[in-house]
């Protein structure tokens, strides 16, 4: 789908690579509805984007809350009469602990977040999409959705699940106007760790900055690009980076060598556990 005219509504619009997809769409001419938990955070996106709030809507929702989502589809399409296309890129990551250690509350949040979320935003709005000319469903999945990052276990699992469901979606859908994409960032410079309310100790902290550094992390600017791009060209599936793109290539030759070396790396920087 071309953005330039559309409506386009993006969750987690208040940081990282959601902020930068609001800003990017904005720039090429879209109309954005932005929603995020933390409403300051969507007002400082409203600040950078220099534009008005007619171009771009500001909805302070958890989308945890499937009345709250529900109420959200009338109030996005009041704003500019209708929404051409959802970019679901809201998301947490859980505290670097394996499996048994991870309690089920801190569970069933990042479940709730990353898949509930994610279901409950498209659901609400497919049956406006599949009324629009053409419309278009964007999932953000990762690449710890194909491949396994100890420590983020469950996260995986989400992100998996969020892989499976778009791809499902677009088979459902493959005759309607409504295209739909799966996005699998690898690692983005955002603030996900601590907005997902994951402490890291200082000697983690400092092994994670230098996996970044060596691993030329990309920045959310770039993802967004790479994205908007994959959106334009009705992609079936977005990786976004060289790491997204040779992990993809390696876990689809050999998955067990791909898990192994993953493991390898996160043991090398001891940044699997707290
Ligand atoms: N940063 C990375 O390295 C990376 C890698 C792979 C995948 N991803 C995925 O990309 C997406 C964006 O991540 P990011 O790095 O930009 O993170 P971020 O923390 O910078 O931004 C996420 C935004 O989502 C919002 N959010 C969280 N829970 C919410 C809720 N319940 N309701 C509404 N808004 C909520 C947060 O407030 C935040 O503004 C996520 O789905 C993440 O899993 C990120």
């Amino acid at each position: 789908m071309k953005v330039k005219g559309k409506v386009v509504l993006v969750t987690g619009g208040g940081s990282g690579i959601g902020r930068e997809l609001v800003l990017n769409l904005l720039s090429k001419g879209a109309k954005v509805i932005a929603v995020d938990i933390n409403l300051p955070a969507l007002q400082e996106t409203l600040a950078l984007s220099g534009t008005s709030d007619a171009n771009l809507g500001l909805f302070a929702v958890d989308i945890t809350d499937s009345a709250a989502v529900g109420e959200l589809v009338g109030n996005a399409i009041e704003k500019n009469g209708y929404v051409d296309a959802i970019i679901n890129n809201a998301g947490i990551i859980q505290p670097f602990v394996d499996l048994k250690d991870l309690d089920y509350k801190t569970i069933k949040r990042v479940i709730d977040v990353n898949l509930y979320g994610t279901l409950f935003v498209t659901k609400a709005f497919l049956p406006h999409l599949l009324n629009r000319a053409e419309g278009h469903i964007v999932n953000v999945s990762s690449m710890g959705g194909f491949l396994p990052v100890p420590g983020q276990t469950v996260y995986g699992a989400t992100k998996a699940a969020v892989k499976l469901l778009t791809e499902g979606l677009h088979s459902e859908l493959q005759h309607t106007n409504v295209h739909v994409t799966v996005v699998f960032p690898g690692a983005v410079a955002t603030n996900i760790t601590a907005n997902s309310g994951v402490t890291m100790n200082m000697s983690m902290a400092q092994k994670s900055n230098q996996v970044s550094a060596e691993s030329k992390v990309l920045t959310p600017a770039k993802a967004a690009e790479i994205i908007v791009r994959g959106i334009e060209n009705n992609d079936y599936q977005v990786y976004v980076g060289s790491d997204s793109r040779f992990l993809g290539i390696f876990n689809r030759i050999s998955p067990k060598t791909a898990a192994s070396f993953i493991n390898k790396q996160m043991k090398k920087y001891g940044i699997t556990s707290q």
